[in-house]
Formats: structure tokens, sequence, C-alpha cells
């Protein structure tokens, strides 16, 4: 059985196959085929969402199932029933599950337990539906693959959007650039991870170094504290709220050490000159981006928003075949 829990746990031969059916059922919307009809799908959701709930829930239903919306304070489980028992008893009732939590292992026990086909809607660790949207997107939108580009990322580079794209840059073979404070660096063990058996094996992160490159898989890792250095010659700047779901406690924190860490016009001027400008969503003006450049780049920011439709249901339909 096939689930969607990681892009860490996906070879670039599956991320392939998800991407090269977007086109499809972005084109034909209305007429595709219904492969969930008669099923039921649960979305157990811990965090607040716009994107991601109602992607899924139109998605789902345009797939022909059934869905059910169940906020994760509603059920028992807020009360602290575990997730493995939450998970045999709708493992028993409905057809898949898509899951946006606090700890990676939830999704993870969900799927072993409730043995249906399980989605990670984001976890601290990873937002996988995102970045295979954003890649989408990206080669849509540019008319070429990703694969030998350069991904710039700025702002929170240890957050869950950061390490997803992470894992695509080595599953995929493009480089990514991540600028960031060095406190916000990605976790040294997935950095350790990514980067194992390769040419430049990694040696730790070093006090005085703002550089450090690896290999990571078939791709490359630049992690950097300069984000003009950073966005010279990308393809793609992209960036994701300073302050992550959970992190709240440490937002005024996060507000001061990560100040300046922004796309604006002054950074879009670096990367090459028909560079995209990507963001997640939801936005905080004045913060990761500026709002001139949300509104300029407003046309790719919101088709890479719809976008995270027709990619979920290329990743159900890929669960499911
Ligand atoms: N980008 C994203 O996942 O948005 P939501 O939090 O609104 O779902
Ligand atoms: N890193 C953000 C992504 C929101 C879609 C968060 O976890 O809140």
């Amino acid at each position: 059985m096939k689930h969607l829990l990681s892009l860490e746990a996906l070879s670039g031969a599956d991320l392939r196959a998800i991407l090269n059916r977007v086109a499809d059922f972005k084109r034909n919307r209305t007429t595709h085929a219904k492969p969930l009809l008669g099923q039921t799908w649960a979305l157990i959701f811990s965090k607040s969402s716009t994107r991601t709930r109602v992607s899924f829930e139109v998605g789902l239903r345009e797939l022909g199932a059934n869905v059910m919306f169940l906020n994760a304070s509603d059920i028992q489980l807020g009360r602290g029933e575990p997730i493995k028992d939450t998970a045999r008893v709708l493992g028993r009732m409905i057809h898949g599950a898509v899951i946006r939590t606090f700890a990676q292992s939830d999704v993870v026990d969900f799927a072993a337990y409730a043995k249906i086909p399980t989605v990670n809607a984001l976890t601290d660790d990873e937002h996988p539906c995102q970045i295979l949207t954003d890649i989408f997107t990206f080669e849509e939108q540019r008319g070429e693959s990703i694969t030998g580009k350069t991904v710039t990322f700025v702002g929170d580079a240890a957050c869950n959007v950061p390490v997803s794209w992470l894992w695509a840059a080595a599953r995929l073979g493009f480089t990514l650039r991540l600028a960031a404070p060095k406190a916000y660096w990605p976790d040294e063990a997935i950095v350790k991870r990514a980067s194992a058996g390769s040419a430049l094996p990694w040696s730790g992160y070093s006090a005085d170094q703002v550089v450090e490159r690896l290999s990571i898989g078939a791709g490359m890792l630049e992690l950097l504290t300069d984000l003009n250095l950073a966005a010279r010659q990308a393809d793609l700047l992209y960036t994701d709220v300073w302050v992550s779901m959970g992190k709240e406690s440490e937002s005024t924190q996060r507000l001061k050490e990560l100040t300046g860490y922004q796309i604006n016009a002054d950074l879009v001027k670096l990367a090459k000159p028909n560079a995209l400008v990507m963001h997640c969503l939801p936005a905080y003006r004045g913060k990761e981006i500026d709002e001139a450049t949300v509104e300029a780049h407003a046309d790719t920011i919101f088709t890479e928003a719809e976008n995270r439709l027709h990619t979920q249901k290329a990743i159900v339909a890929w669960l499911v075949e």
C-alpha cells in the first residue's frame, strides 16, 4: 500500500510519476476518471489551513469520494486518545486519510495502524504536497524541467517547507540554496542523512563557515547566511513564514533574528531575469516578503495555490492506482 508521508521516503521516479499526471488533471478537471467512487476519505487536522483543506476537500470529491473534515480537537484524539487507536478505528470505516499535525511520527503511526492510504498534509518535519505543487508550477510556468536549476529559499530554512525542498533537490537533481541565520538552517541530522554517501560528505556546521556546499543524492545543497549571495542567478526565489504553526511562543525572537531575510525588489534583481518568485502562503507582508513583490508575482503565486488542487488529485490517484 502506498502513502505520501514525506518526500524523503519517495524516489525520484515516484516524484516524476506523480508530477507527470498533474497537467492532465488540470486540463480535464471535469472529465477525468473518478478512482475514488464509493469511497469515504477523512481530513484530520490539528492545525489551521485554508489552501490544503479546501483543495483536498474539493479534489477528493472531484475524484468521486465522500469527504469528512475532522478537527482533531473535536474528536477523542484531542482528549488524549492515542493515534494508533484512532487509526485502527478509522481504518475499519474509511478508505483514505489526509492528516495535518505536529509530529511526523503521528502520520507514520496512523498509516501503519489504519492500513489505508495516508497523506501528510503538513507536519513539523515536512510539507510534501506543497513542494510537489511548487515543482509542477515551476515546470508549468517555465516550460522546462527543474532538474539542473537553482532554487533559493530565504527565511526560516529549518521548517517543514525548506526541508521538503531539500529532499526534492536530492531526488530530482537541482541545487537548493538556503539563506538563513545559522540557527535557522535545517537540523544537522537531516543534512547528514541527505548527504550520506555523497562525494562531499557532511562534516558538521563549523563556527566560521557561512557557506556549506554539499552533494545530496542527485542534487546539491548550499547553506548560506548571505541572502544576496544566495539569490545570484537563481531560477526561483522562494520563501515561507518566519513563524510556523506551533512556533508562536518564539515569535518575538524569530521576528528579530530573521529580520532582513526578505524577498523584495532588490533581491529579485540579483536572480536570473526570468526567475520566478513563489510563496506557499499565507504571506506576511513586510516580513519574509514585501507587498510590492507579492503583487508583482501574484499571478505565479496564486497559480501555485490553485495547483494544490490539481497536484493533490495526482497524488491521490497515484496512491490508489
Ligand atoms: N500553503 C498551505 O499549506 O496553506 P494552508 O496552511 O492554508 O493550508
Ligand atoms: N511553515 C509553515 C507552512 C504553512 C503552510 C507552517 O508550518 O506554519
